[in-house]
């Protein structure tokens, strides 16, 4: 029998899902962490952050007692939790994330449970050398849950639109690159190409050529009404500015590029039989995704002639099916934020 099919399946409302998971892990009910990913401590103006797909990543990732896992996104450290809980007794859990107040807010969170949860600071592009560090190799199982939390969004660093707050936007502020710089700075064509490449904006000339007018831009609620300014709202429910503030978060983390690297690591630090899920939330990350899983699960090809340093040249691993894991309507329901998530879930083979 599959191991999944061991997993009971959660309540919809995420608010009980921390004590459902404790009910259901009798051997551990004592031992949740005190702060929850539905405690109010992760509650912005911008709302809660809920875990997406919480239930179906523990299913995708088939977590046992006794096996060792990494979650590349912590956040506010809901899908840690649920893996940790399910991972018990016997199991480790390694949490990175490349905001330091999210691991600042998981250290103290996790500190009771020491033995069992390791959080470090780091960008997932290096997931492979912070594991070592930690003593995981050979994982059974690893997330990465993309985008930013709800609690970004309120943090003053310019995510927002609504946001009255300089324009920063880094995951990591040890980083140099800022909103500010790309904003304010970049030359009217590589804003633009920035625009059309990381939020597919069909206007995005129109919208530089505003920005570069306007400058210098203080704000992100100033760079939310040029946006608008320039390209109206057509009517729609999406603000005009979503596209590229996404661009914009794009450029500033390197998102794409530590995507693909995190994840080419990812697949290779898993055990035979391991398991990776990705939730994605648009389609240029979907697109990395499914590439890189692709890649793992034909080889490339040409072991001779690729100049893929992390290419394993050989077929590694195969899909788990569905193809794209789709969040239930009761999610999407309750949690609008699911809407526009997607899953994929790969297996490393038992020889790759
Ligand atoms: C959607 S949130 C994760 C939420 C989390 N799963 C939870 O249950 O609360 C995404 C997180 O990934 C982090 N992040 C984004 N890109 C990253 C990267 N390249 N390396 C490490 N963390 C990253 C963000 O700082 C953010 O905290």
């Amino acid at each position: 029998m599959e191991k999944s099919q061991n997993i009971p399946k959660m309540p919809l409302k995420s608010r009980r899902k921390s004590a459902y998971y404790a009910s259901t892990r009798s051997k551990r009910p004592a031992t949740a962490p005190a702060k929850s990913a539905a405690d109010g401590e992760a509650e912005t103006r911008f709302g809660r952050h809920v875990p997406v797909m919480l239930a179906e990543v523990v299913q995708a990732l088939l977590v046992h007692a006794g096996d060792a896992y990494i979650d590349c996104t912590v956040g506010e450290g809901g899908h840690l939790e649920a893996i940790w809980q399910h991972s018990q007794p016997g199991g480790r859990v390694l949490g990175i994330d490349a905001d330091e107040a999210a691991i600042a807010r998981a250290r103290v969170r996790f500190a009771p449970y020491q033995q069992e949860i390791v959080v470090e600071h780091g960008n997932f592009r290096d997931v492979e050398a912070i594991a070592h560090e930690h003593g995981f190799a050979a994982v059974q199982g690893i997330v990465l849950d993309l985008g930013l939390n709800t609690r970004q969004l309120g943090s003053g660093r310019g995510f927002s639109f609504h946001e009255d707050a300089p324009l920063d936007m880094r995951f990591d502020r040890a980083q140099p690159l800022t909103a500010d710089q790309v904003v304010n700075h970049y030359p009217e064509d590589r804003l633009a190409q920035v625009l059309r490449e990381y939020g597919e904006e069909p206007r995005a000339r129109r919208i530089a050529r505003a920005v570069v007018r306007q400058r210098p831009v203080r704000t992100a609620l100033e760079l939310g009404q040029i946006v608008g300014a320039a390209v109206g709202s057509a009517g729609g429910r999406i603000h005009p500015a979503t596209r590229t503030f996404q661009a914009v978060r794009i450029e500033v983390n390197q998102e794409l590029a530590s995507l693909e690297t995190g994840l080419k690591q990812a697949i290779r630090l898993l055990a035979p039989g391991g398991r990776v899920a990705v939730v994605s939330f648009h389609s240029l990350e979907d697109r990395v995704v499914k590439q890189v899983f692709q890649r793992a699960r034909r080889g490339c090809g040409s072991p001779a002639d690729c100049a893929d340093e992390q290419c394993l040249h050989k077929p590694v691993a195969r899909r788990v099916e569905p193809k794209l894991w789709r969040p239930s309507p009761e999610e999407t329901d309750t949690n609008p934020r699911s809407r526009s998530a997607r899953m994929r879930v790969l297996e490393r083979l038992p020889e790759g």
